[in-house]
Parts: C-alpha cells; structure tokens; sequence
C-alpha cells in the first residue's frame, strides 16, 4: 500500500469518454499525480469508440472534467493534460482495431521510455466486458513485456451463471494474480479500518461472537433516487446493485475470521470462508420495497415508476431487507440484518453491533431502571465513526440508569478522508489485491442470492421519505428486535 513507489506504467482506460473516467478517475489519477505518487510515471490512454476524438480534444474534455470536479484551480492542471493523456479511438472493436490501440500502446512505450507496464481498466457498462476482454487478449495485451494489470468494474455478472461465464472468460487470457474486481465500497477509509478496528483492538474481537453478540445490523441508506440511471437499474434492481456486492463486503468484514496475515490472500481467504458459510436464505426473510411518491426532507419527490425511463408497472425493488444467518462456530444462531434502500430519509451507512444483555437484571427492582444492551454503532458515512452506548447511574437517589456514548470521528481526529478511488488506484499501481474482490469470492455472493432472484419476493410500496415498507420493520420485530435509526 502507501510507501510503496509505483513503478512507470501506462494506464489504459477502455471507456476512457465515459462518465466514470469523468468523475472518478480523472480527478482521482490527477490527485495522486498532484501529490507527488504518479510525478512522471503515468501515461494515461483513454480508449473509446469516437473515432473524432484525438489527444488535443480528448485533453479539452479532461480538462472539463477536472474543473467540474474543481482541480483544475491546480495551476500545474493543463500542463499535466498535456503530458499525461492520449487517446485511440477503437472504433466498431474489431481485431484491426485492436492491433492499432496494441500498437498504440507500444509506441507510447517507447516514446516516454516506460518499461511495459500496463493497467488495462475497464470502465464500461457490463455488456462491453466480454467482449473488450476478447479483444484485449487476442491482440495479445493480456501480456506485456512488465506487469499487465486488468480492472473490472462492478456488476460483475447478473447471477451466479453469468459470472462464472465471465471469470472463465478472463481467467482463459488473465492469470487471477493480474486481475483487480474492483468494490468502491473496499477503498474506503472507514471500511478498511473494520478490519484494523477488529483485529487491532483485542477487547472488542474477545466479544465479537455467538455468546456475546445478540444480532448484527447493516444499513446501507440513501436520500437520492434512481436519478437518470433507469436504463440501468432497472434490469439491476438494489439486490444486484447493492446487496450482492457491497454490503456482503461489509457483512464478509464484519463476520470473518482473524486471517493468518493481512496480505491479500489470507483476507480474501477468511472472506469467501465466511460467504460459504451463509445457510440459504429463505424468501420470508426477505422484503423487498419500491418508493412511491414522498417527501425526502423539504423536498417533494417523484415515485420510483414515475422517474425517467422507468417502466410504469416495473416490479424493481429499489429497497432490500433481510436476515441472514451464519451456520459457523463464531455466529450460530446470531442473526444479521441487513437492509438498504434509494429515497430514504438520509444517506448513512452503519454496522450496528448489539450486545447480549447482562444475565441478571440487578437493577429491575428500581423505577427508571430499563436496561438497554451495549450498542456498537460503526458509522462508515457520512460523518464517519463509532459510538459505543453504554448503561450509567444518573447522579442522586433512587437508583437510575441511563445510556449514554463514548464517541469518536474520523475527521476530528485526522480531517478529510480520500477518495475511494485514490485509495484503490494506488493499490492497483503497487499490485497489491487485497482490497478487490476475488473470483470465488464475487462467486459464493452470487450463488447466495441467484435463488432470491429465481423466486422474487413480492414488492412492496413505501413513501420516500421514510425508512422503507412496515414489512421490513415487521421482519425485525418478530424476532424481538428492530432496526436502529441512523
Ligand atoms: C453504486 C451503486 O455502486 O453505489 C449506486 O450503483 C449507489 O446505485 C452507489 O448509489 C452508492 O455509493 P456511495 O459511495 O455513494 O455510498
């Protein structure tokens, strides 16, 4: 990670027009580069099908792109345009037109005297995938005379057939040591420090189990809905989206074991152990909901089926609970929740640990005594955290207990946070796996909810606005527990 210096490479963008390299790749290439990571090392190559495009207007539209993002403030800006991108239109994607960006790379090899390096980064919609992958290896660029490095963004696959299709696919070009599967949620900050937070700090791993866990909450919540991604999301759906990726990221980091060592394998090892440990999920236990029309703070808003592009009678579930259970030593019988949703009242992501109450009641016998469990609340956004609540006698007599916190955040103690992308950028640079996600790992996630997209759970309205529909409440509450507010 951090320290390691990152060797000269070229960084191939396969999409490079598209609105991923816009927004997070650019600003984030542009930021290592300002911090003096990337100085001189990184020839970026924007590849996409607008056979008009050349390096002067590819430049132009970076350049736009990095003053939306509000970098190019940076005076050095322009300059860096200059010197660091290229672009090579691939036209229809034939062979020919392979063999041209295989050449193209060499000669900006040798131009900028870099010693073959490569990241082949595919920013493009998952229809693009196979296709480009095919293109790449036959034209011979799976392998370069330094490292090859492939980086395939999310969905990785529609369900568990399909993703197996596309591992085999790259796995007949990419040996899995060059391949990244990248899971934004990875690079963040606060998520990585789940595992510091775990393994680091013996009092809480000593308490992380069966016997002293009652029930483990994951919240993934957003205000914003669908916004102009209909085309997308509705052959996704928050289960494809969301669940089956990120927030089984989170529930793999929260639930493993301690790994041998924190290199890549021995994690994605404990990971895909915990994945497979999973009992199947029964569709009673899970609610899926779709947002009708509400209110999201003072703003009113659209329904779901009335957003751009979105079908009037769509059956898309834009919210997802559940409870799952961990058929291992550590959690049998301890059930984990999870539940995220588009237009709910606010955006927060939150594991949510509750601790077993005390076995004897000592204090029942005085009014005001209701004893609350110990809450671990771990926030990763925004206004990232944790608070652990904790039982206190208030001041005087009688005897009365309150809850109160101990409470840290992240930016009082160290300020703003990185981006995502940086974080995950400067792993792939340095080759170091451990925050991607691994083929039998995105496998196991899939083969877990393939059965749920095979037998649908029925959709169920709620107002946006609010924290998603009763059934999802009533999942919780008929297991004596119910879902913590962010
Ligand atoms: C993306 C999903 O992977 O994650 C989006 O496709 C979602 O639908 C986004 O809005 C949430 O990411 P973040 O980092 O804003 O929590």
């Amino acid at each position: 990670m951090a320290g390691i210096p990152v060797e000269p490479h070229l960084f191939v963008v396969m999409g490079g027009t598209g609105d991923l390299m816009r927004r997070k790749l650019l600003p984030a290439l542009h930021r290592l580069s300002a911090q003096g990571v990337l100085e001189g090392r990184c020839r970026i190559l924007g590849v996409a099908r607008n056979t008009q495009l050349d390096d002067q207007s590819f430049r132009a539209l970076a350049r736009e792109a990095l003053t939306e993002a509000g970098l190019l403030t940076d005076e050095r800006s322009p300059h860096w345009c200059e010197e660091c991108l290229y672009y090579q239109p691939i036209g229809k994607g034939r062979p020919e037109d392979y063999e041209a960006l295989a050449a193209r790379v060499v000669a900006l090899e040798q131009e900028h005297n870099l010693p073959g390096n490569r990241v082949l980064y595919l920013a493009l919609p998952p229809v693009a995938f196979p296709s480009t992958i095919e293109g790449l290896g036959r034209a011979g660029l799976n392998r370069g005379p330094g490292w090859t490095r492939l980086v395939v963004e999310k969905p990785f696959g529609r369900d568990l057939v399909s993703a197996q299709d596309l591992n085999h696919l790259i796995h007949r070009y990419f040996d899995e040591s060059q391949v990244y599967r990248i899971d934004h949620y990875l690079g963040k900050e606060t998520v990585q420090n789940l595992l510091v937070f775990r393994f680091a700090n013996a009092i809480f791993e000593s308490l992380w189990n069966r016997d002293r866990v009652e029930s483990v909450q994951i919240t993934v919540a957003e205000r914003l809905g669908v916004g102009d991604r209909a085309g997308y999301y509705e052959h996704a759906g928050a289960l494809r989206d969301m669940v089956q990726n990120h927030l089984t990221q989170l529930l793999a980091l929260t639930a493993m074991e301690v790994p041998a060592a924190f290199d890549a394998d021995a994690i994605r090892y404990e990971k895909v152990k915990v994945l497979r440990s999973i009992a199947p999920i029964h569709p009673d236990n899970v609610i899926f909901g779709q947002y009708t029309r509400g209110r999201v703070g003072d703003q009113e808003v659209a329904g779901y089926r009335e957003e751009p592009g979105v079908a009037p009678d769509s059956q898309t579930e834009t919210f997802v609970a559940m409870r799952l259970e961990i058929a291992n030593w550590r959690w049998q019988g301890v059930p984990f929740y999870l539940r995220t949703g588009k237009r709910l009242p606010r955006r927060s992501t939150q594991i949510v640990v509750t601790f077993r109450h005390p076995p004897v009641s000592l204090f029942q016998p005085f009014e005001r005594c209701e004893m609350h469990p110990n809450v671990l609340v771990i926030t990763l956004q925004p206004d990232e955290g944790f608070d652990l609540f904790f039982e206190v006698k208030a001041p005087g007599e009688p005897i009365s207990v309150q809850t109160h916190r101990l409470r840290f955040r992240y930016d009082e103690a160290f300020g703003p946070l990185p981006d995502a992308y940086e974080t995950l950028l400067l792993d792939i640079l340095t080759g170091d796996q451990t925050l991607f996600v691994r083929a039998d790992e995105v496998e196991a996630s899939w083969k877990l909810y393939t059965p749920l997209l095979e037998r649908r759970p029925p959709v169920h309205p709620y107002w946006a606005g609010t924290w998603g529909p009763p059934a999802a409440d009533q999942l919780l509450t008929q297991w004596g527990h119910q879902w913590w507010t962010p």
